[in-house]
C-alpha cells in the first residue's frame, strides 16, 4: 500500500470520527441519553479512580434537560436528595409512595448508575404521623422495623447501599436525644442495621453523619459508636462522612476526618460533600476568582486524603446536589453561596479541577 493510499484511508477515518463526535454532541442537548457520550468526553466518572456521585433532586431530573444530562455525563453513582426519606415514601401509616424514588431507580438503570439509599432512619423529615405516634415500646419497635424492611425490601437488588442511621450523634459527642432514642433507647441503632440486613443481606450498610471534620469531639464519638457496633457483630459496612464543610476549615481537620474513619477498616463514603464559601452569611458577598481558587484547593485536599486510604475502602465521593443553583445551602441559610463544583449555568468551576488534581 502506497503512502498516498494510507493517507487517504486515514483522512476518511478521521472524517467518520469527527462526524460521530459532532452527532454525539448534538445528542447531548436532547433529553435522550447518549450511551457513548460519557466515555468520549472527559468527566468525573471517567477520570476519577473511584465512584463519583451526586445527590439528585427528582423534580429537576424530570424537568430540566441540562441537569439531567450533566448527571448522566459526570457521575456513576446517585443518591436521592429527598425521595427516599421517611416523609417522602411513608407519609401516612398505611400509605407508601415510591413514585419519585422508582423514577430515580429507572433513570439509574437506564443510564448505568449505582444507587446509594438515603436514609432509613433520621430524626428529621419525619411525617406528622410518626412525630404524633402513640404506642408502647413494642409498637415503636414495630414501626421502626416495618419502615426499614418495607423500604429496603422494595429496592432490594436495585439499591446497593444504605445510610441506615443518619446523624445520631450531637455536636458535643453525646447521643442526640431524638424521638427514636426517647422511644426505644440508644440500642435501637444496632437493631436498625439488623433489620436492614435481614431485608437485603447484600446491601452495604452505612452510618452517616456530618461534622467529623469539626474536630475530635464529634469525630471520636462517631468512631466509638461504629466501633462498638462492629464489635457487637452488628452488620455495618461503612461510615458516611457527609462533609458539609466550609472553605475556612483547616486541611488538618479535613484530612483527619477521613484518615481516622478509615482506620476502622470500614468502607468510607464522602457522602454529601459541599464546601461553603460564605459561612458567615454575608449578604453582599460576590463570587470571585480568589474564592473559587480557595475552594478548589479544599476540594483537592479532601480528594487527596480520600485517595490515600486503601482502595478497598473507597466507596466513593458524592456531592450534595449538582450545581450551585440547586444546592440546599443558599435557600436553607438565606444567603448567596457557591458550594459545588458546577455553577448555576452547568459549567465546571475551579473546584472541578481541584477534584481532578486530588488524584494526580
Ligand atoms: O417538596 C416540598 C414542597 O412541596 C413544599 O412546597 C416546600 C415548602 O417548604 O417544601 C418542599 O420540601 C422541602 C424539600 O427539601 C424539597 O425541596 C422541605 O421543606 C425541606 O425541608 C427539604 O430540605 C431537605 C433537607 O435535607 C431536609 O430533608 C434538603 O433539600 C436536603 O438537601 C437536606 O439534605 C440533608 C441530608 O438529607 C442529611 N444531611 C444534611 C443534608 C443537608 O441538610
Amino acid at each position: 500500500m502506497s503512502f498516498r493510499t494510507i493517507n487517504f484511508a486515514l483522512k476518511i477515518l478521521l472524517s467518520v470520527s469527527l462526524l460521530n463526535i459532532s452527532c454525539a454532541k448534538h445528542e447531548s442537548t436532547s433529553l435522550a441519553p447518549s450511551p457513548t457520550l460519557p466515555m468520549m468526553e472527559n468527566s468525573l466518572q471517567k477520570d476519577m479512580p473511584f465512584p463519583m456521585g451526586a445527590a439528585v433532586n427528582v423534580n429537576l431530573l424530570k424537568s430540566n434537560t441540562n441537569y439531567r444530562n450533566l448527571v448522566i455525563k459526570e457521575f456513576n453513582s446517585i443518591t436521592a436528595e429527598n425521595a427516599m426519606k421517611f416523609a417522602a415514601v411513608h407519609s401516612s401509616k398505611e400509605i407508601w409512595n415510591f413514585t419519585d424514588a422508582d423514577y430515580l431507580i429507572d433513570f439509574a438503570i437506564a443510564n448505568g448508575k449505582r444507587v446509594h439509599g438515603h436514609t432509613l432512619n433520621w430524626y428529621k423529615s419525619l411525617p406528622d404521623w410518626v412525630n404524633n405516634f402513640q404506642g408502647t415500646a413494642a409498637d415503636w419497635e414495630n414501626l421502626l422495623k416495618t419502615h426499614i424492611q418495607t423500604v429496603v425490601g422494595h429496592f432490594k437488588g436495585k439499591v446497593v447501599s444504605w445510610d441506615v442511621v443518619n446523624e445520631a450523634i450531637d455536636e458535643d459527642g453525646t447521643m442526640r436525644n431524638s424521638i427514636w432514642v426517647q422511644k426505644l433507647g440508644v440500642d435501637y441503632i444496632g437493631r436498625a442495621f439488623q433489620y436492614a440486613h435481614e431485608a437485603d443481606p447484600n446491601a452495604l450498610l452505612f452510618y452517616n453523619d456530618y461534622g467529623q471534620e469539626f474536630g475530635p469531639t464529634k469525630r471520636t464519638a462517631i468512631l466509638n459508636l461504629v466501633t462498638s457496633l462492629k464489635n457487637k457483630g452488628i452488620p455495618i459496612d461503612g461510615i458516611g462522612i457527609q462533609m458539609h464543610t466550609r472553605v475556612t476549615q483547616t486541611d488538618a481537620n479535613l484530612t483527619a476526618a477521613i484518615s481516622t474513619a478509615a482506620a476502622t477498616g470500614l468502607k468510607i463514603h464522602i457522602s454529601e460533600i459541599d464546601i461553603a464559601l460564605n459561612p458567615d452569611n454575608n449578604q453582599s458577598m460576590v463570587y470571585t476568582t480568589a474564592l473559587a481558587d480557595q475552594q478548589a484547593a479544599k476540594y483537592k485536599t479532601i480528594v487527596k486524603a480520600f485517595n490515600a486510604i486503601p482502595k478497598g475502602q473507597q466507596f466513593g465521593i458524592t456531592q450534595w446536589n449538582v450545581t450551585d443553583g440547586d444546592s440546599w445551602i443558599p435557600s436553607n441559610y438565606n444567603r448567596p453561596d457557591w458550594p459545588l463544583p458546577f455553577d448555576s449555568n452547568y459549567q465546571r468551576k475551579a473546584a472541578y479541577q481541584g477534584i481532578l488534581d486530588g488524584v494526580k
